[in-house]
């Protein structure tokens, strides 16, 4: 058996759909060049040690008691969703060891680009491989989409999907995850508003909208859905005029579901005025970060206008490599 195993999964930002996914529309959604990387290694004892020094949080899972070195009760809250994943691969091969776990990752936290799903999927990937157990992409997938339901309480799948598969996906909940073959150049510049939230929370008030005016917020959804058809007729012709103005009624609509917030349309109305085709906050919403598609000239102007606007903007670029046992 092998005593070490590495793997590493990408960041992800929805170009369109994100909540409307939730409720059973499609959304499309891009992998990027941001990674998380875990390490994993057998220990002698049966706990289960994670670390991650980017957050300066560790700890001791056993019996399912945890054990704070690093971080307090929020610790717990943060490396829960790992602790799942390895629980669950050690009950499954019935294994006698303990694992230490290291993450090390250059995504921006709680900011909606996908980094607690990224972790979740690098995690599987690694201790799949450390114990020699013979896992597709499906059941690494599957295996951290449980793990993310702990967290984020109903969320749609479609951040462990895209951190496994990499590229770009269409995803619609229970349906088959269809990878999309469009050769592409997206000049896409993230700003990160710096505020950090809960999916979960954002997720549930949601719900809690669509409960009270479902006549009301179910047409919003439905034509959130409506985006995603239109945005992949917009992405095979190459037409990134049309798919910015997309961007920007994707993001009215989600104003309508009321998880913008002041920060988020700082930052989107300050691209869009520097010449964006299109901005829009991309993930959960109600801080974490926006996105801006623009032509290649216009990329630095966007990402200084942010800047201005007190965002954190960075240029990224779409990744097909999904989750990889490094070397
Ligand atoms: C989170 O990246 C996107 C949401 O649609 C939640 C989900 O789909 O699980 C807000």
């Amino acid at each position: 058996m092998k005593t070490q195993a590495k793997a590493s999964a990408p960041a992800k930002v929805i170009l369109f759909g994100e909540h409307f996914v939730v409720h059973g529309e499609p959304a499309v959604v891009l992998a990027i060049d941001k990674r998380a990387i875990v390490t994993v290694k057998i220990r002698s004892s049966p706990e289960i040690f994670i670390k991650s020094e980017d957050l300066g949080i560790s700890g001791f899972f056993m019996n399912d008691q945890f054990f704070p070195q690093k971080g307090g009760s929020e610790a717990k809250r943060k490396l829960e969703p790992i602790h799942a994943v390895a629980k669950e691969i050690i009950r499954k091969y019935r294994l006698k060891n303990g694992v230490d776990i290291e993450i090390k990752s250059s995504i921006p936290i709680a900011a909606g680009l996908g980094s607690s799903a990224a972790v979740s999927v690098a995690s599987a990937a690694a201790l799949c491989s450390l114990f020699d157990c013979d896992k597709s992409n499906d059941d690494i997938f599957q295996i951290a989409f449980n793990a993310e339901k702990i967290v984020h309480g109903t969320p749609s799948g479609i951040d462990p999907a895209i951190s496994t598969y990499g590229g770009i996906l269409w995803y619609r909940k229970s349906e088959p995850i269809k990878r999309l073959n469009i050769d592409v150049d997206l000049p896409l510049i993230i700003g990160n508003t710096r505020k950090q939230r809960s999916t979960g929370d954002l997720v549930a008030k949601v719900n809690s909208l669509q409960r009270r005016y479902p006549t009301i917020i179910d047409k919003v959804i439905r034509a959130g859905g409506e985006i995603v058809k239109r945005g992949l007729e917009a992405l095979s012709e190459r037409d990134l005029e049309t798919l910015g103005e997309l961007m920007n009624i994707n993001h009215e609509l989600l104003c309508a579901l009321g998880v913008s917030c002041e920060e988020l349309e700082n930052l989107v109305h300050a691209a869009r005025k520097a010449g964006a085709f299109g901005a829009k906050l991309t993930g959960a919403g109600g801080g974490g970060c926006m996105i801006a598609l623009a032509s290649s000239e216009k990329v630095e102007d966007v990402a200084d206008a942010i800047k201005k606007a007190g965002g954190e903007p960075f240029i990224t670029r779409k990744t097909d490599v999904g989750v990889i046992i490094e070397g």
